[in-house]
């Protein structure tokens, strides 16, 4: 019913992704290969019809229509009332950051992890300190490093932490416990927690993703929840995001801080194209996910028949991370190599931090025919590499 296979011409249409040399096929930055659904494309052409763009606000339709989604999709239970639009995720982290921390204070994250939390942090003058994941090589999975996180969030200066779930780029979707825990240290440690949740809809398999805005109440004094419609619709140039705050005080000052930094306002597609996804959009997403997990596969095949590289298993989002440790100390050095060699450009690990100096990110949210394509290219990168550049 959904087109997930043709190959869409996204060069000359000033896509970030598709504005390398024209041998260059991008599988690096977050977006997806894919046309979104047909009723989000259709409300936004019947507003643009309207030929009229004054100042909005949105209705309640808009946070209804959220409050639905999380209902329907996450069995979860979201009030109107706790949403606060956002011109999107990083836009909310900086304002909230600046808003609830000092300059000098340190803010915890679980490294390796998205690589715009580094930047947010500290662009504004607060340190990164990470509570790095616990890698086991022999299984590529990785886990929480509670006593890592215990002392972190304990020190006097850290005053937030910022937790990604699912986590880009390892693809892990926290479990409830996990998620309890992590609450209840902030909560003992006065710290902030905000929960960045981008990618909460894009789960694979059968496992549920828990919204950090439906743990218990008790646990939410100073919990900011993030989330958007532009991963799991494509829509990133949307520049849209809500902050979900259950803690009134809390929301108010969230709301202000947005209001300071002018993150809070509609642009003229947020309304139209936000309700029509959330309302619209159950059928295309689960048709996505079948893509995805079907690209996964087909990925997952080819990686384990590649001497050298493994992946880590995908809960979630679409976004692989290869272990290349077998093949170089120097993850970048590869990746500088696959994109010169045999035009594949993929995400150096190093960006994420952690221990991601021996890994690539691999974005597989594209129509088959383009990742076997990638895939051949990344077979083919990886048996010249040896030879031509350790030699
Ligand atoms: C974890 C995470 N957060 C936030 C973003 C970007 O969000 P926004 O475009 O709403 O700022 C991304 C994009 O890749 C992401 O992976």
């Amino acid at each position: 019913m959904y087109d997930f296979t043709t190959v869409p011409n996204r060069r000359g249409t000033d896509a970030v992704k598709w504005s390398g040399p024209q041998s260059e096929l991008p599988m690096w930055i977050a977006d997806m290969d894919f046309v979104t659904a047909p009723e989000i494309v259709a409300a936004m052409q019947t507003k643009v019809a309207t030929g009229i763009f004054g100042y909005e606000e949105p209705p309640a339709a808009f946070f209804q229509a959220i409050s639905d989604w999380y209902a329907q999709e996450h069995h979860a239970h979201l009030p109107q009332a706790w949403q606060l639009l956002t011109t999107g995720v990083i836009a909310a982290l900086n304002a909230v950051l600046r808003q609830f921390t000092h300059p000098g204070d340190q803010v915890v994250v679980t490294a390796p992890v998205y690589h715009m939390f580094y930047e947010t942090v500290e662009t504004a003058g607060r340190h990164v300190v990470s509570a790095d994941l616990n890698y086991q090589r022999e299984t590529q999975t990785y886990a929480l490093d509670f006593a890592a996180l215990k002392k972190a969030l304990a020190a006097p200066t850290t005053t937030a932490m910022i937790l990604c779930n699912p986590h880009n780029p390892i693809g892990r979707i926290w479990r409830r416990n996990e998620l309890l825990q992590i609450a209840q240290l902030c909560q003992t440690n006065g710290v902030l927690l905000i929960a960045d949740e981008i990618h909460g809809d894009l789960r694979l398999d059968q496992l549920d993703y828990t919204p950090a805005f439906s743990l218990p109440i008790a646990l939410q004094q100073r919990l900011i929840t993030l989330i958007s419609p532009g991963k799991t619709f494509n829509l990133a140039a949307l520049h849209t995001g809500v902050a979900i705050v259950a803690n009134p005080q809390l929301r108010q000052q969230v709301a202000h801080a947005l209001a300071a930094y002018n993150a809070n306002e509609p642009n003229l597609l947020t309304i139209p194209a936000s309700i029509a996804a959330y309302t619209h959009g159950h059928d295309w997403l689960l048709a996505l996910r079948h893509q995805l997990q079907a690209n996964y596969q087909m990925a997952q095949a080819a990686i384990a028949a590649l001497p050298g590289v493994t992946a880590t298993p995908l809960e979630a989002t679409y976004l692989m991370w290869l272990d290349v440790s077998a093949i170089t100390p120097d993850a970048s050095d590869l990746c500088a190599f696959l994109e010169a060699q045999v035009g594949l450009r993929l995400s150096p690990g190093a960006q994420f931090r952690g221990n991601g100096r021996a890994f690539l990110r691999m974005n597989i949210a594209c129509p088959p025919a383009l990742l076997t394509e990638g895939l051949a290219r990344l077979h083919r990168g990886c048996a010249l590499y040896p030879t031509q550049r350790l030699s």
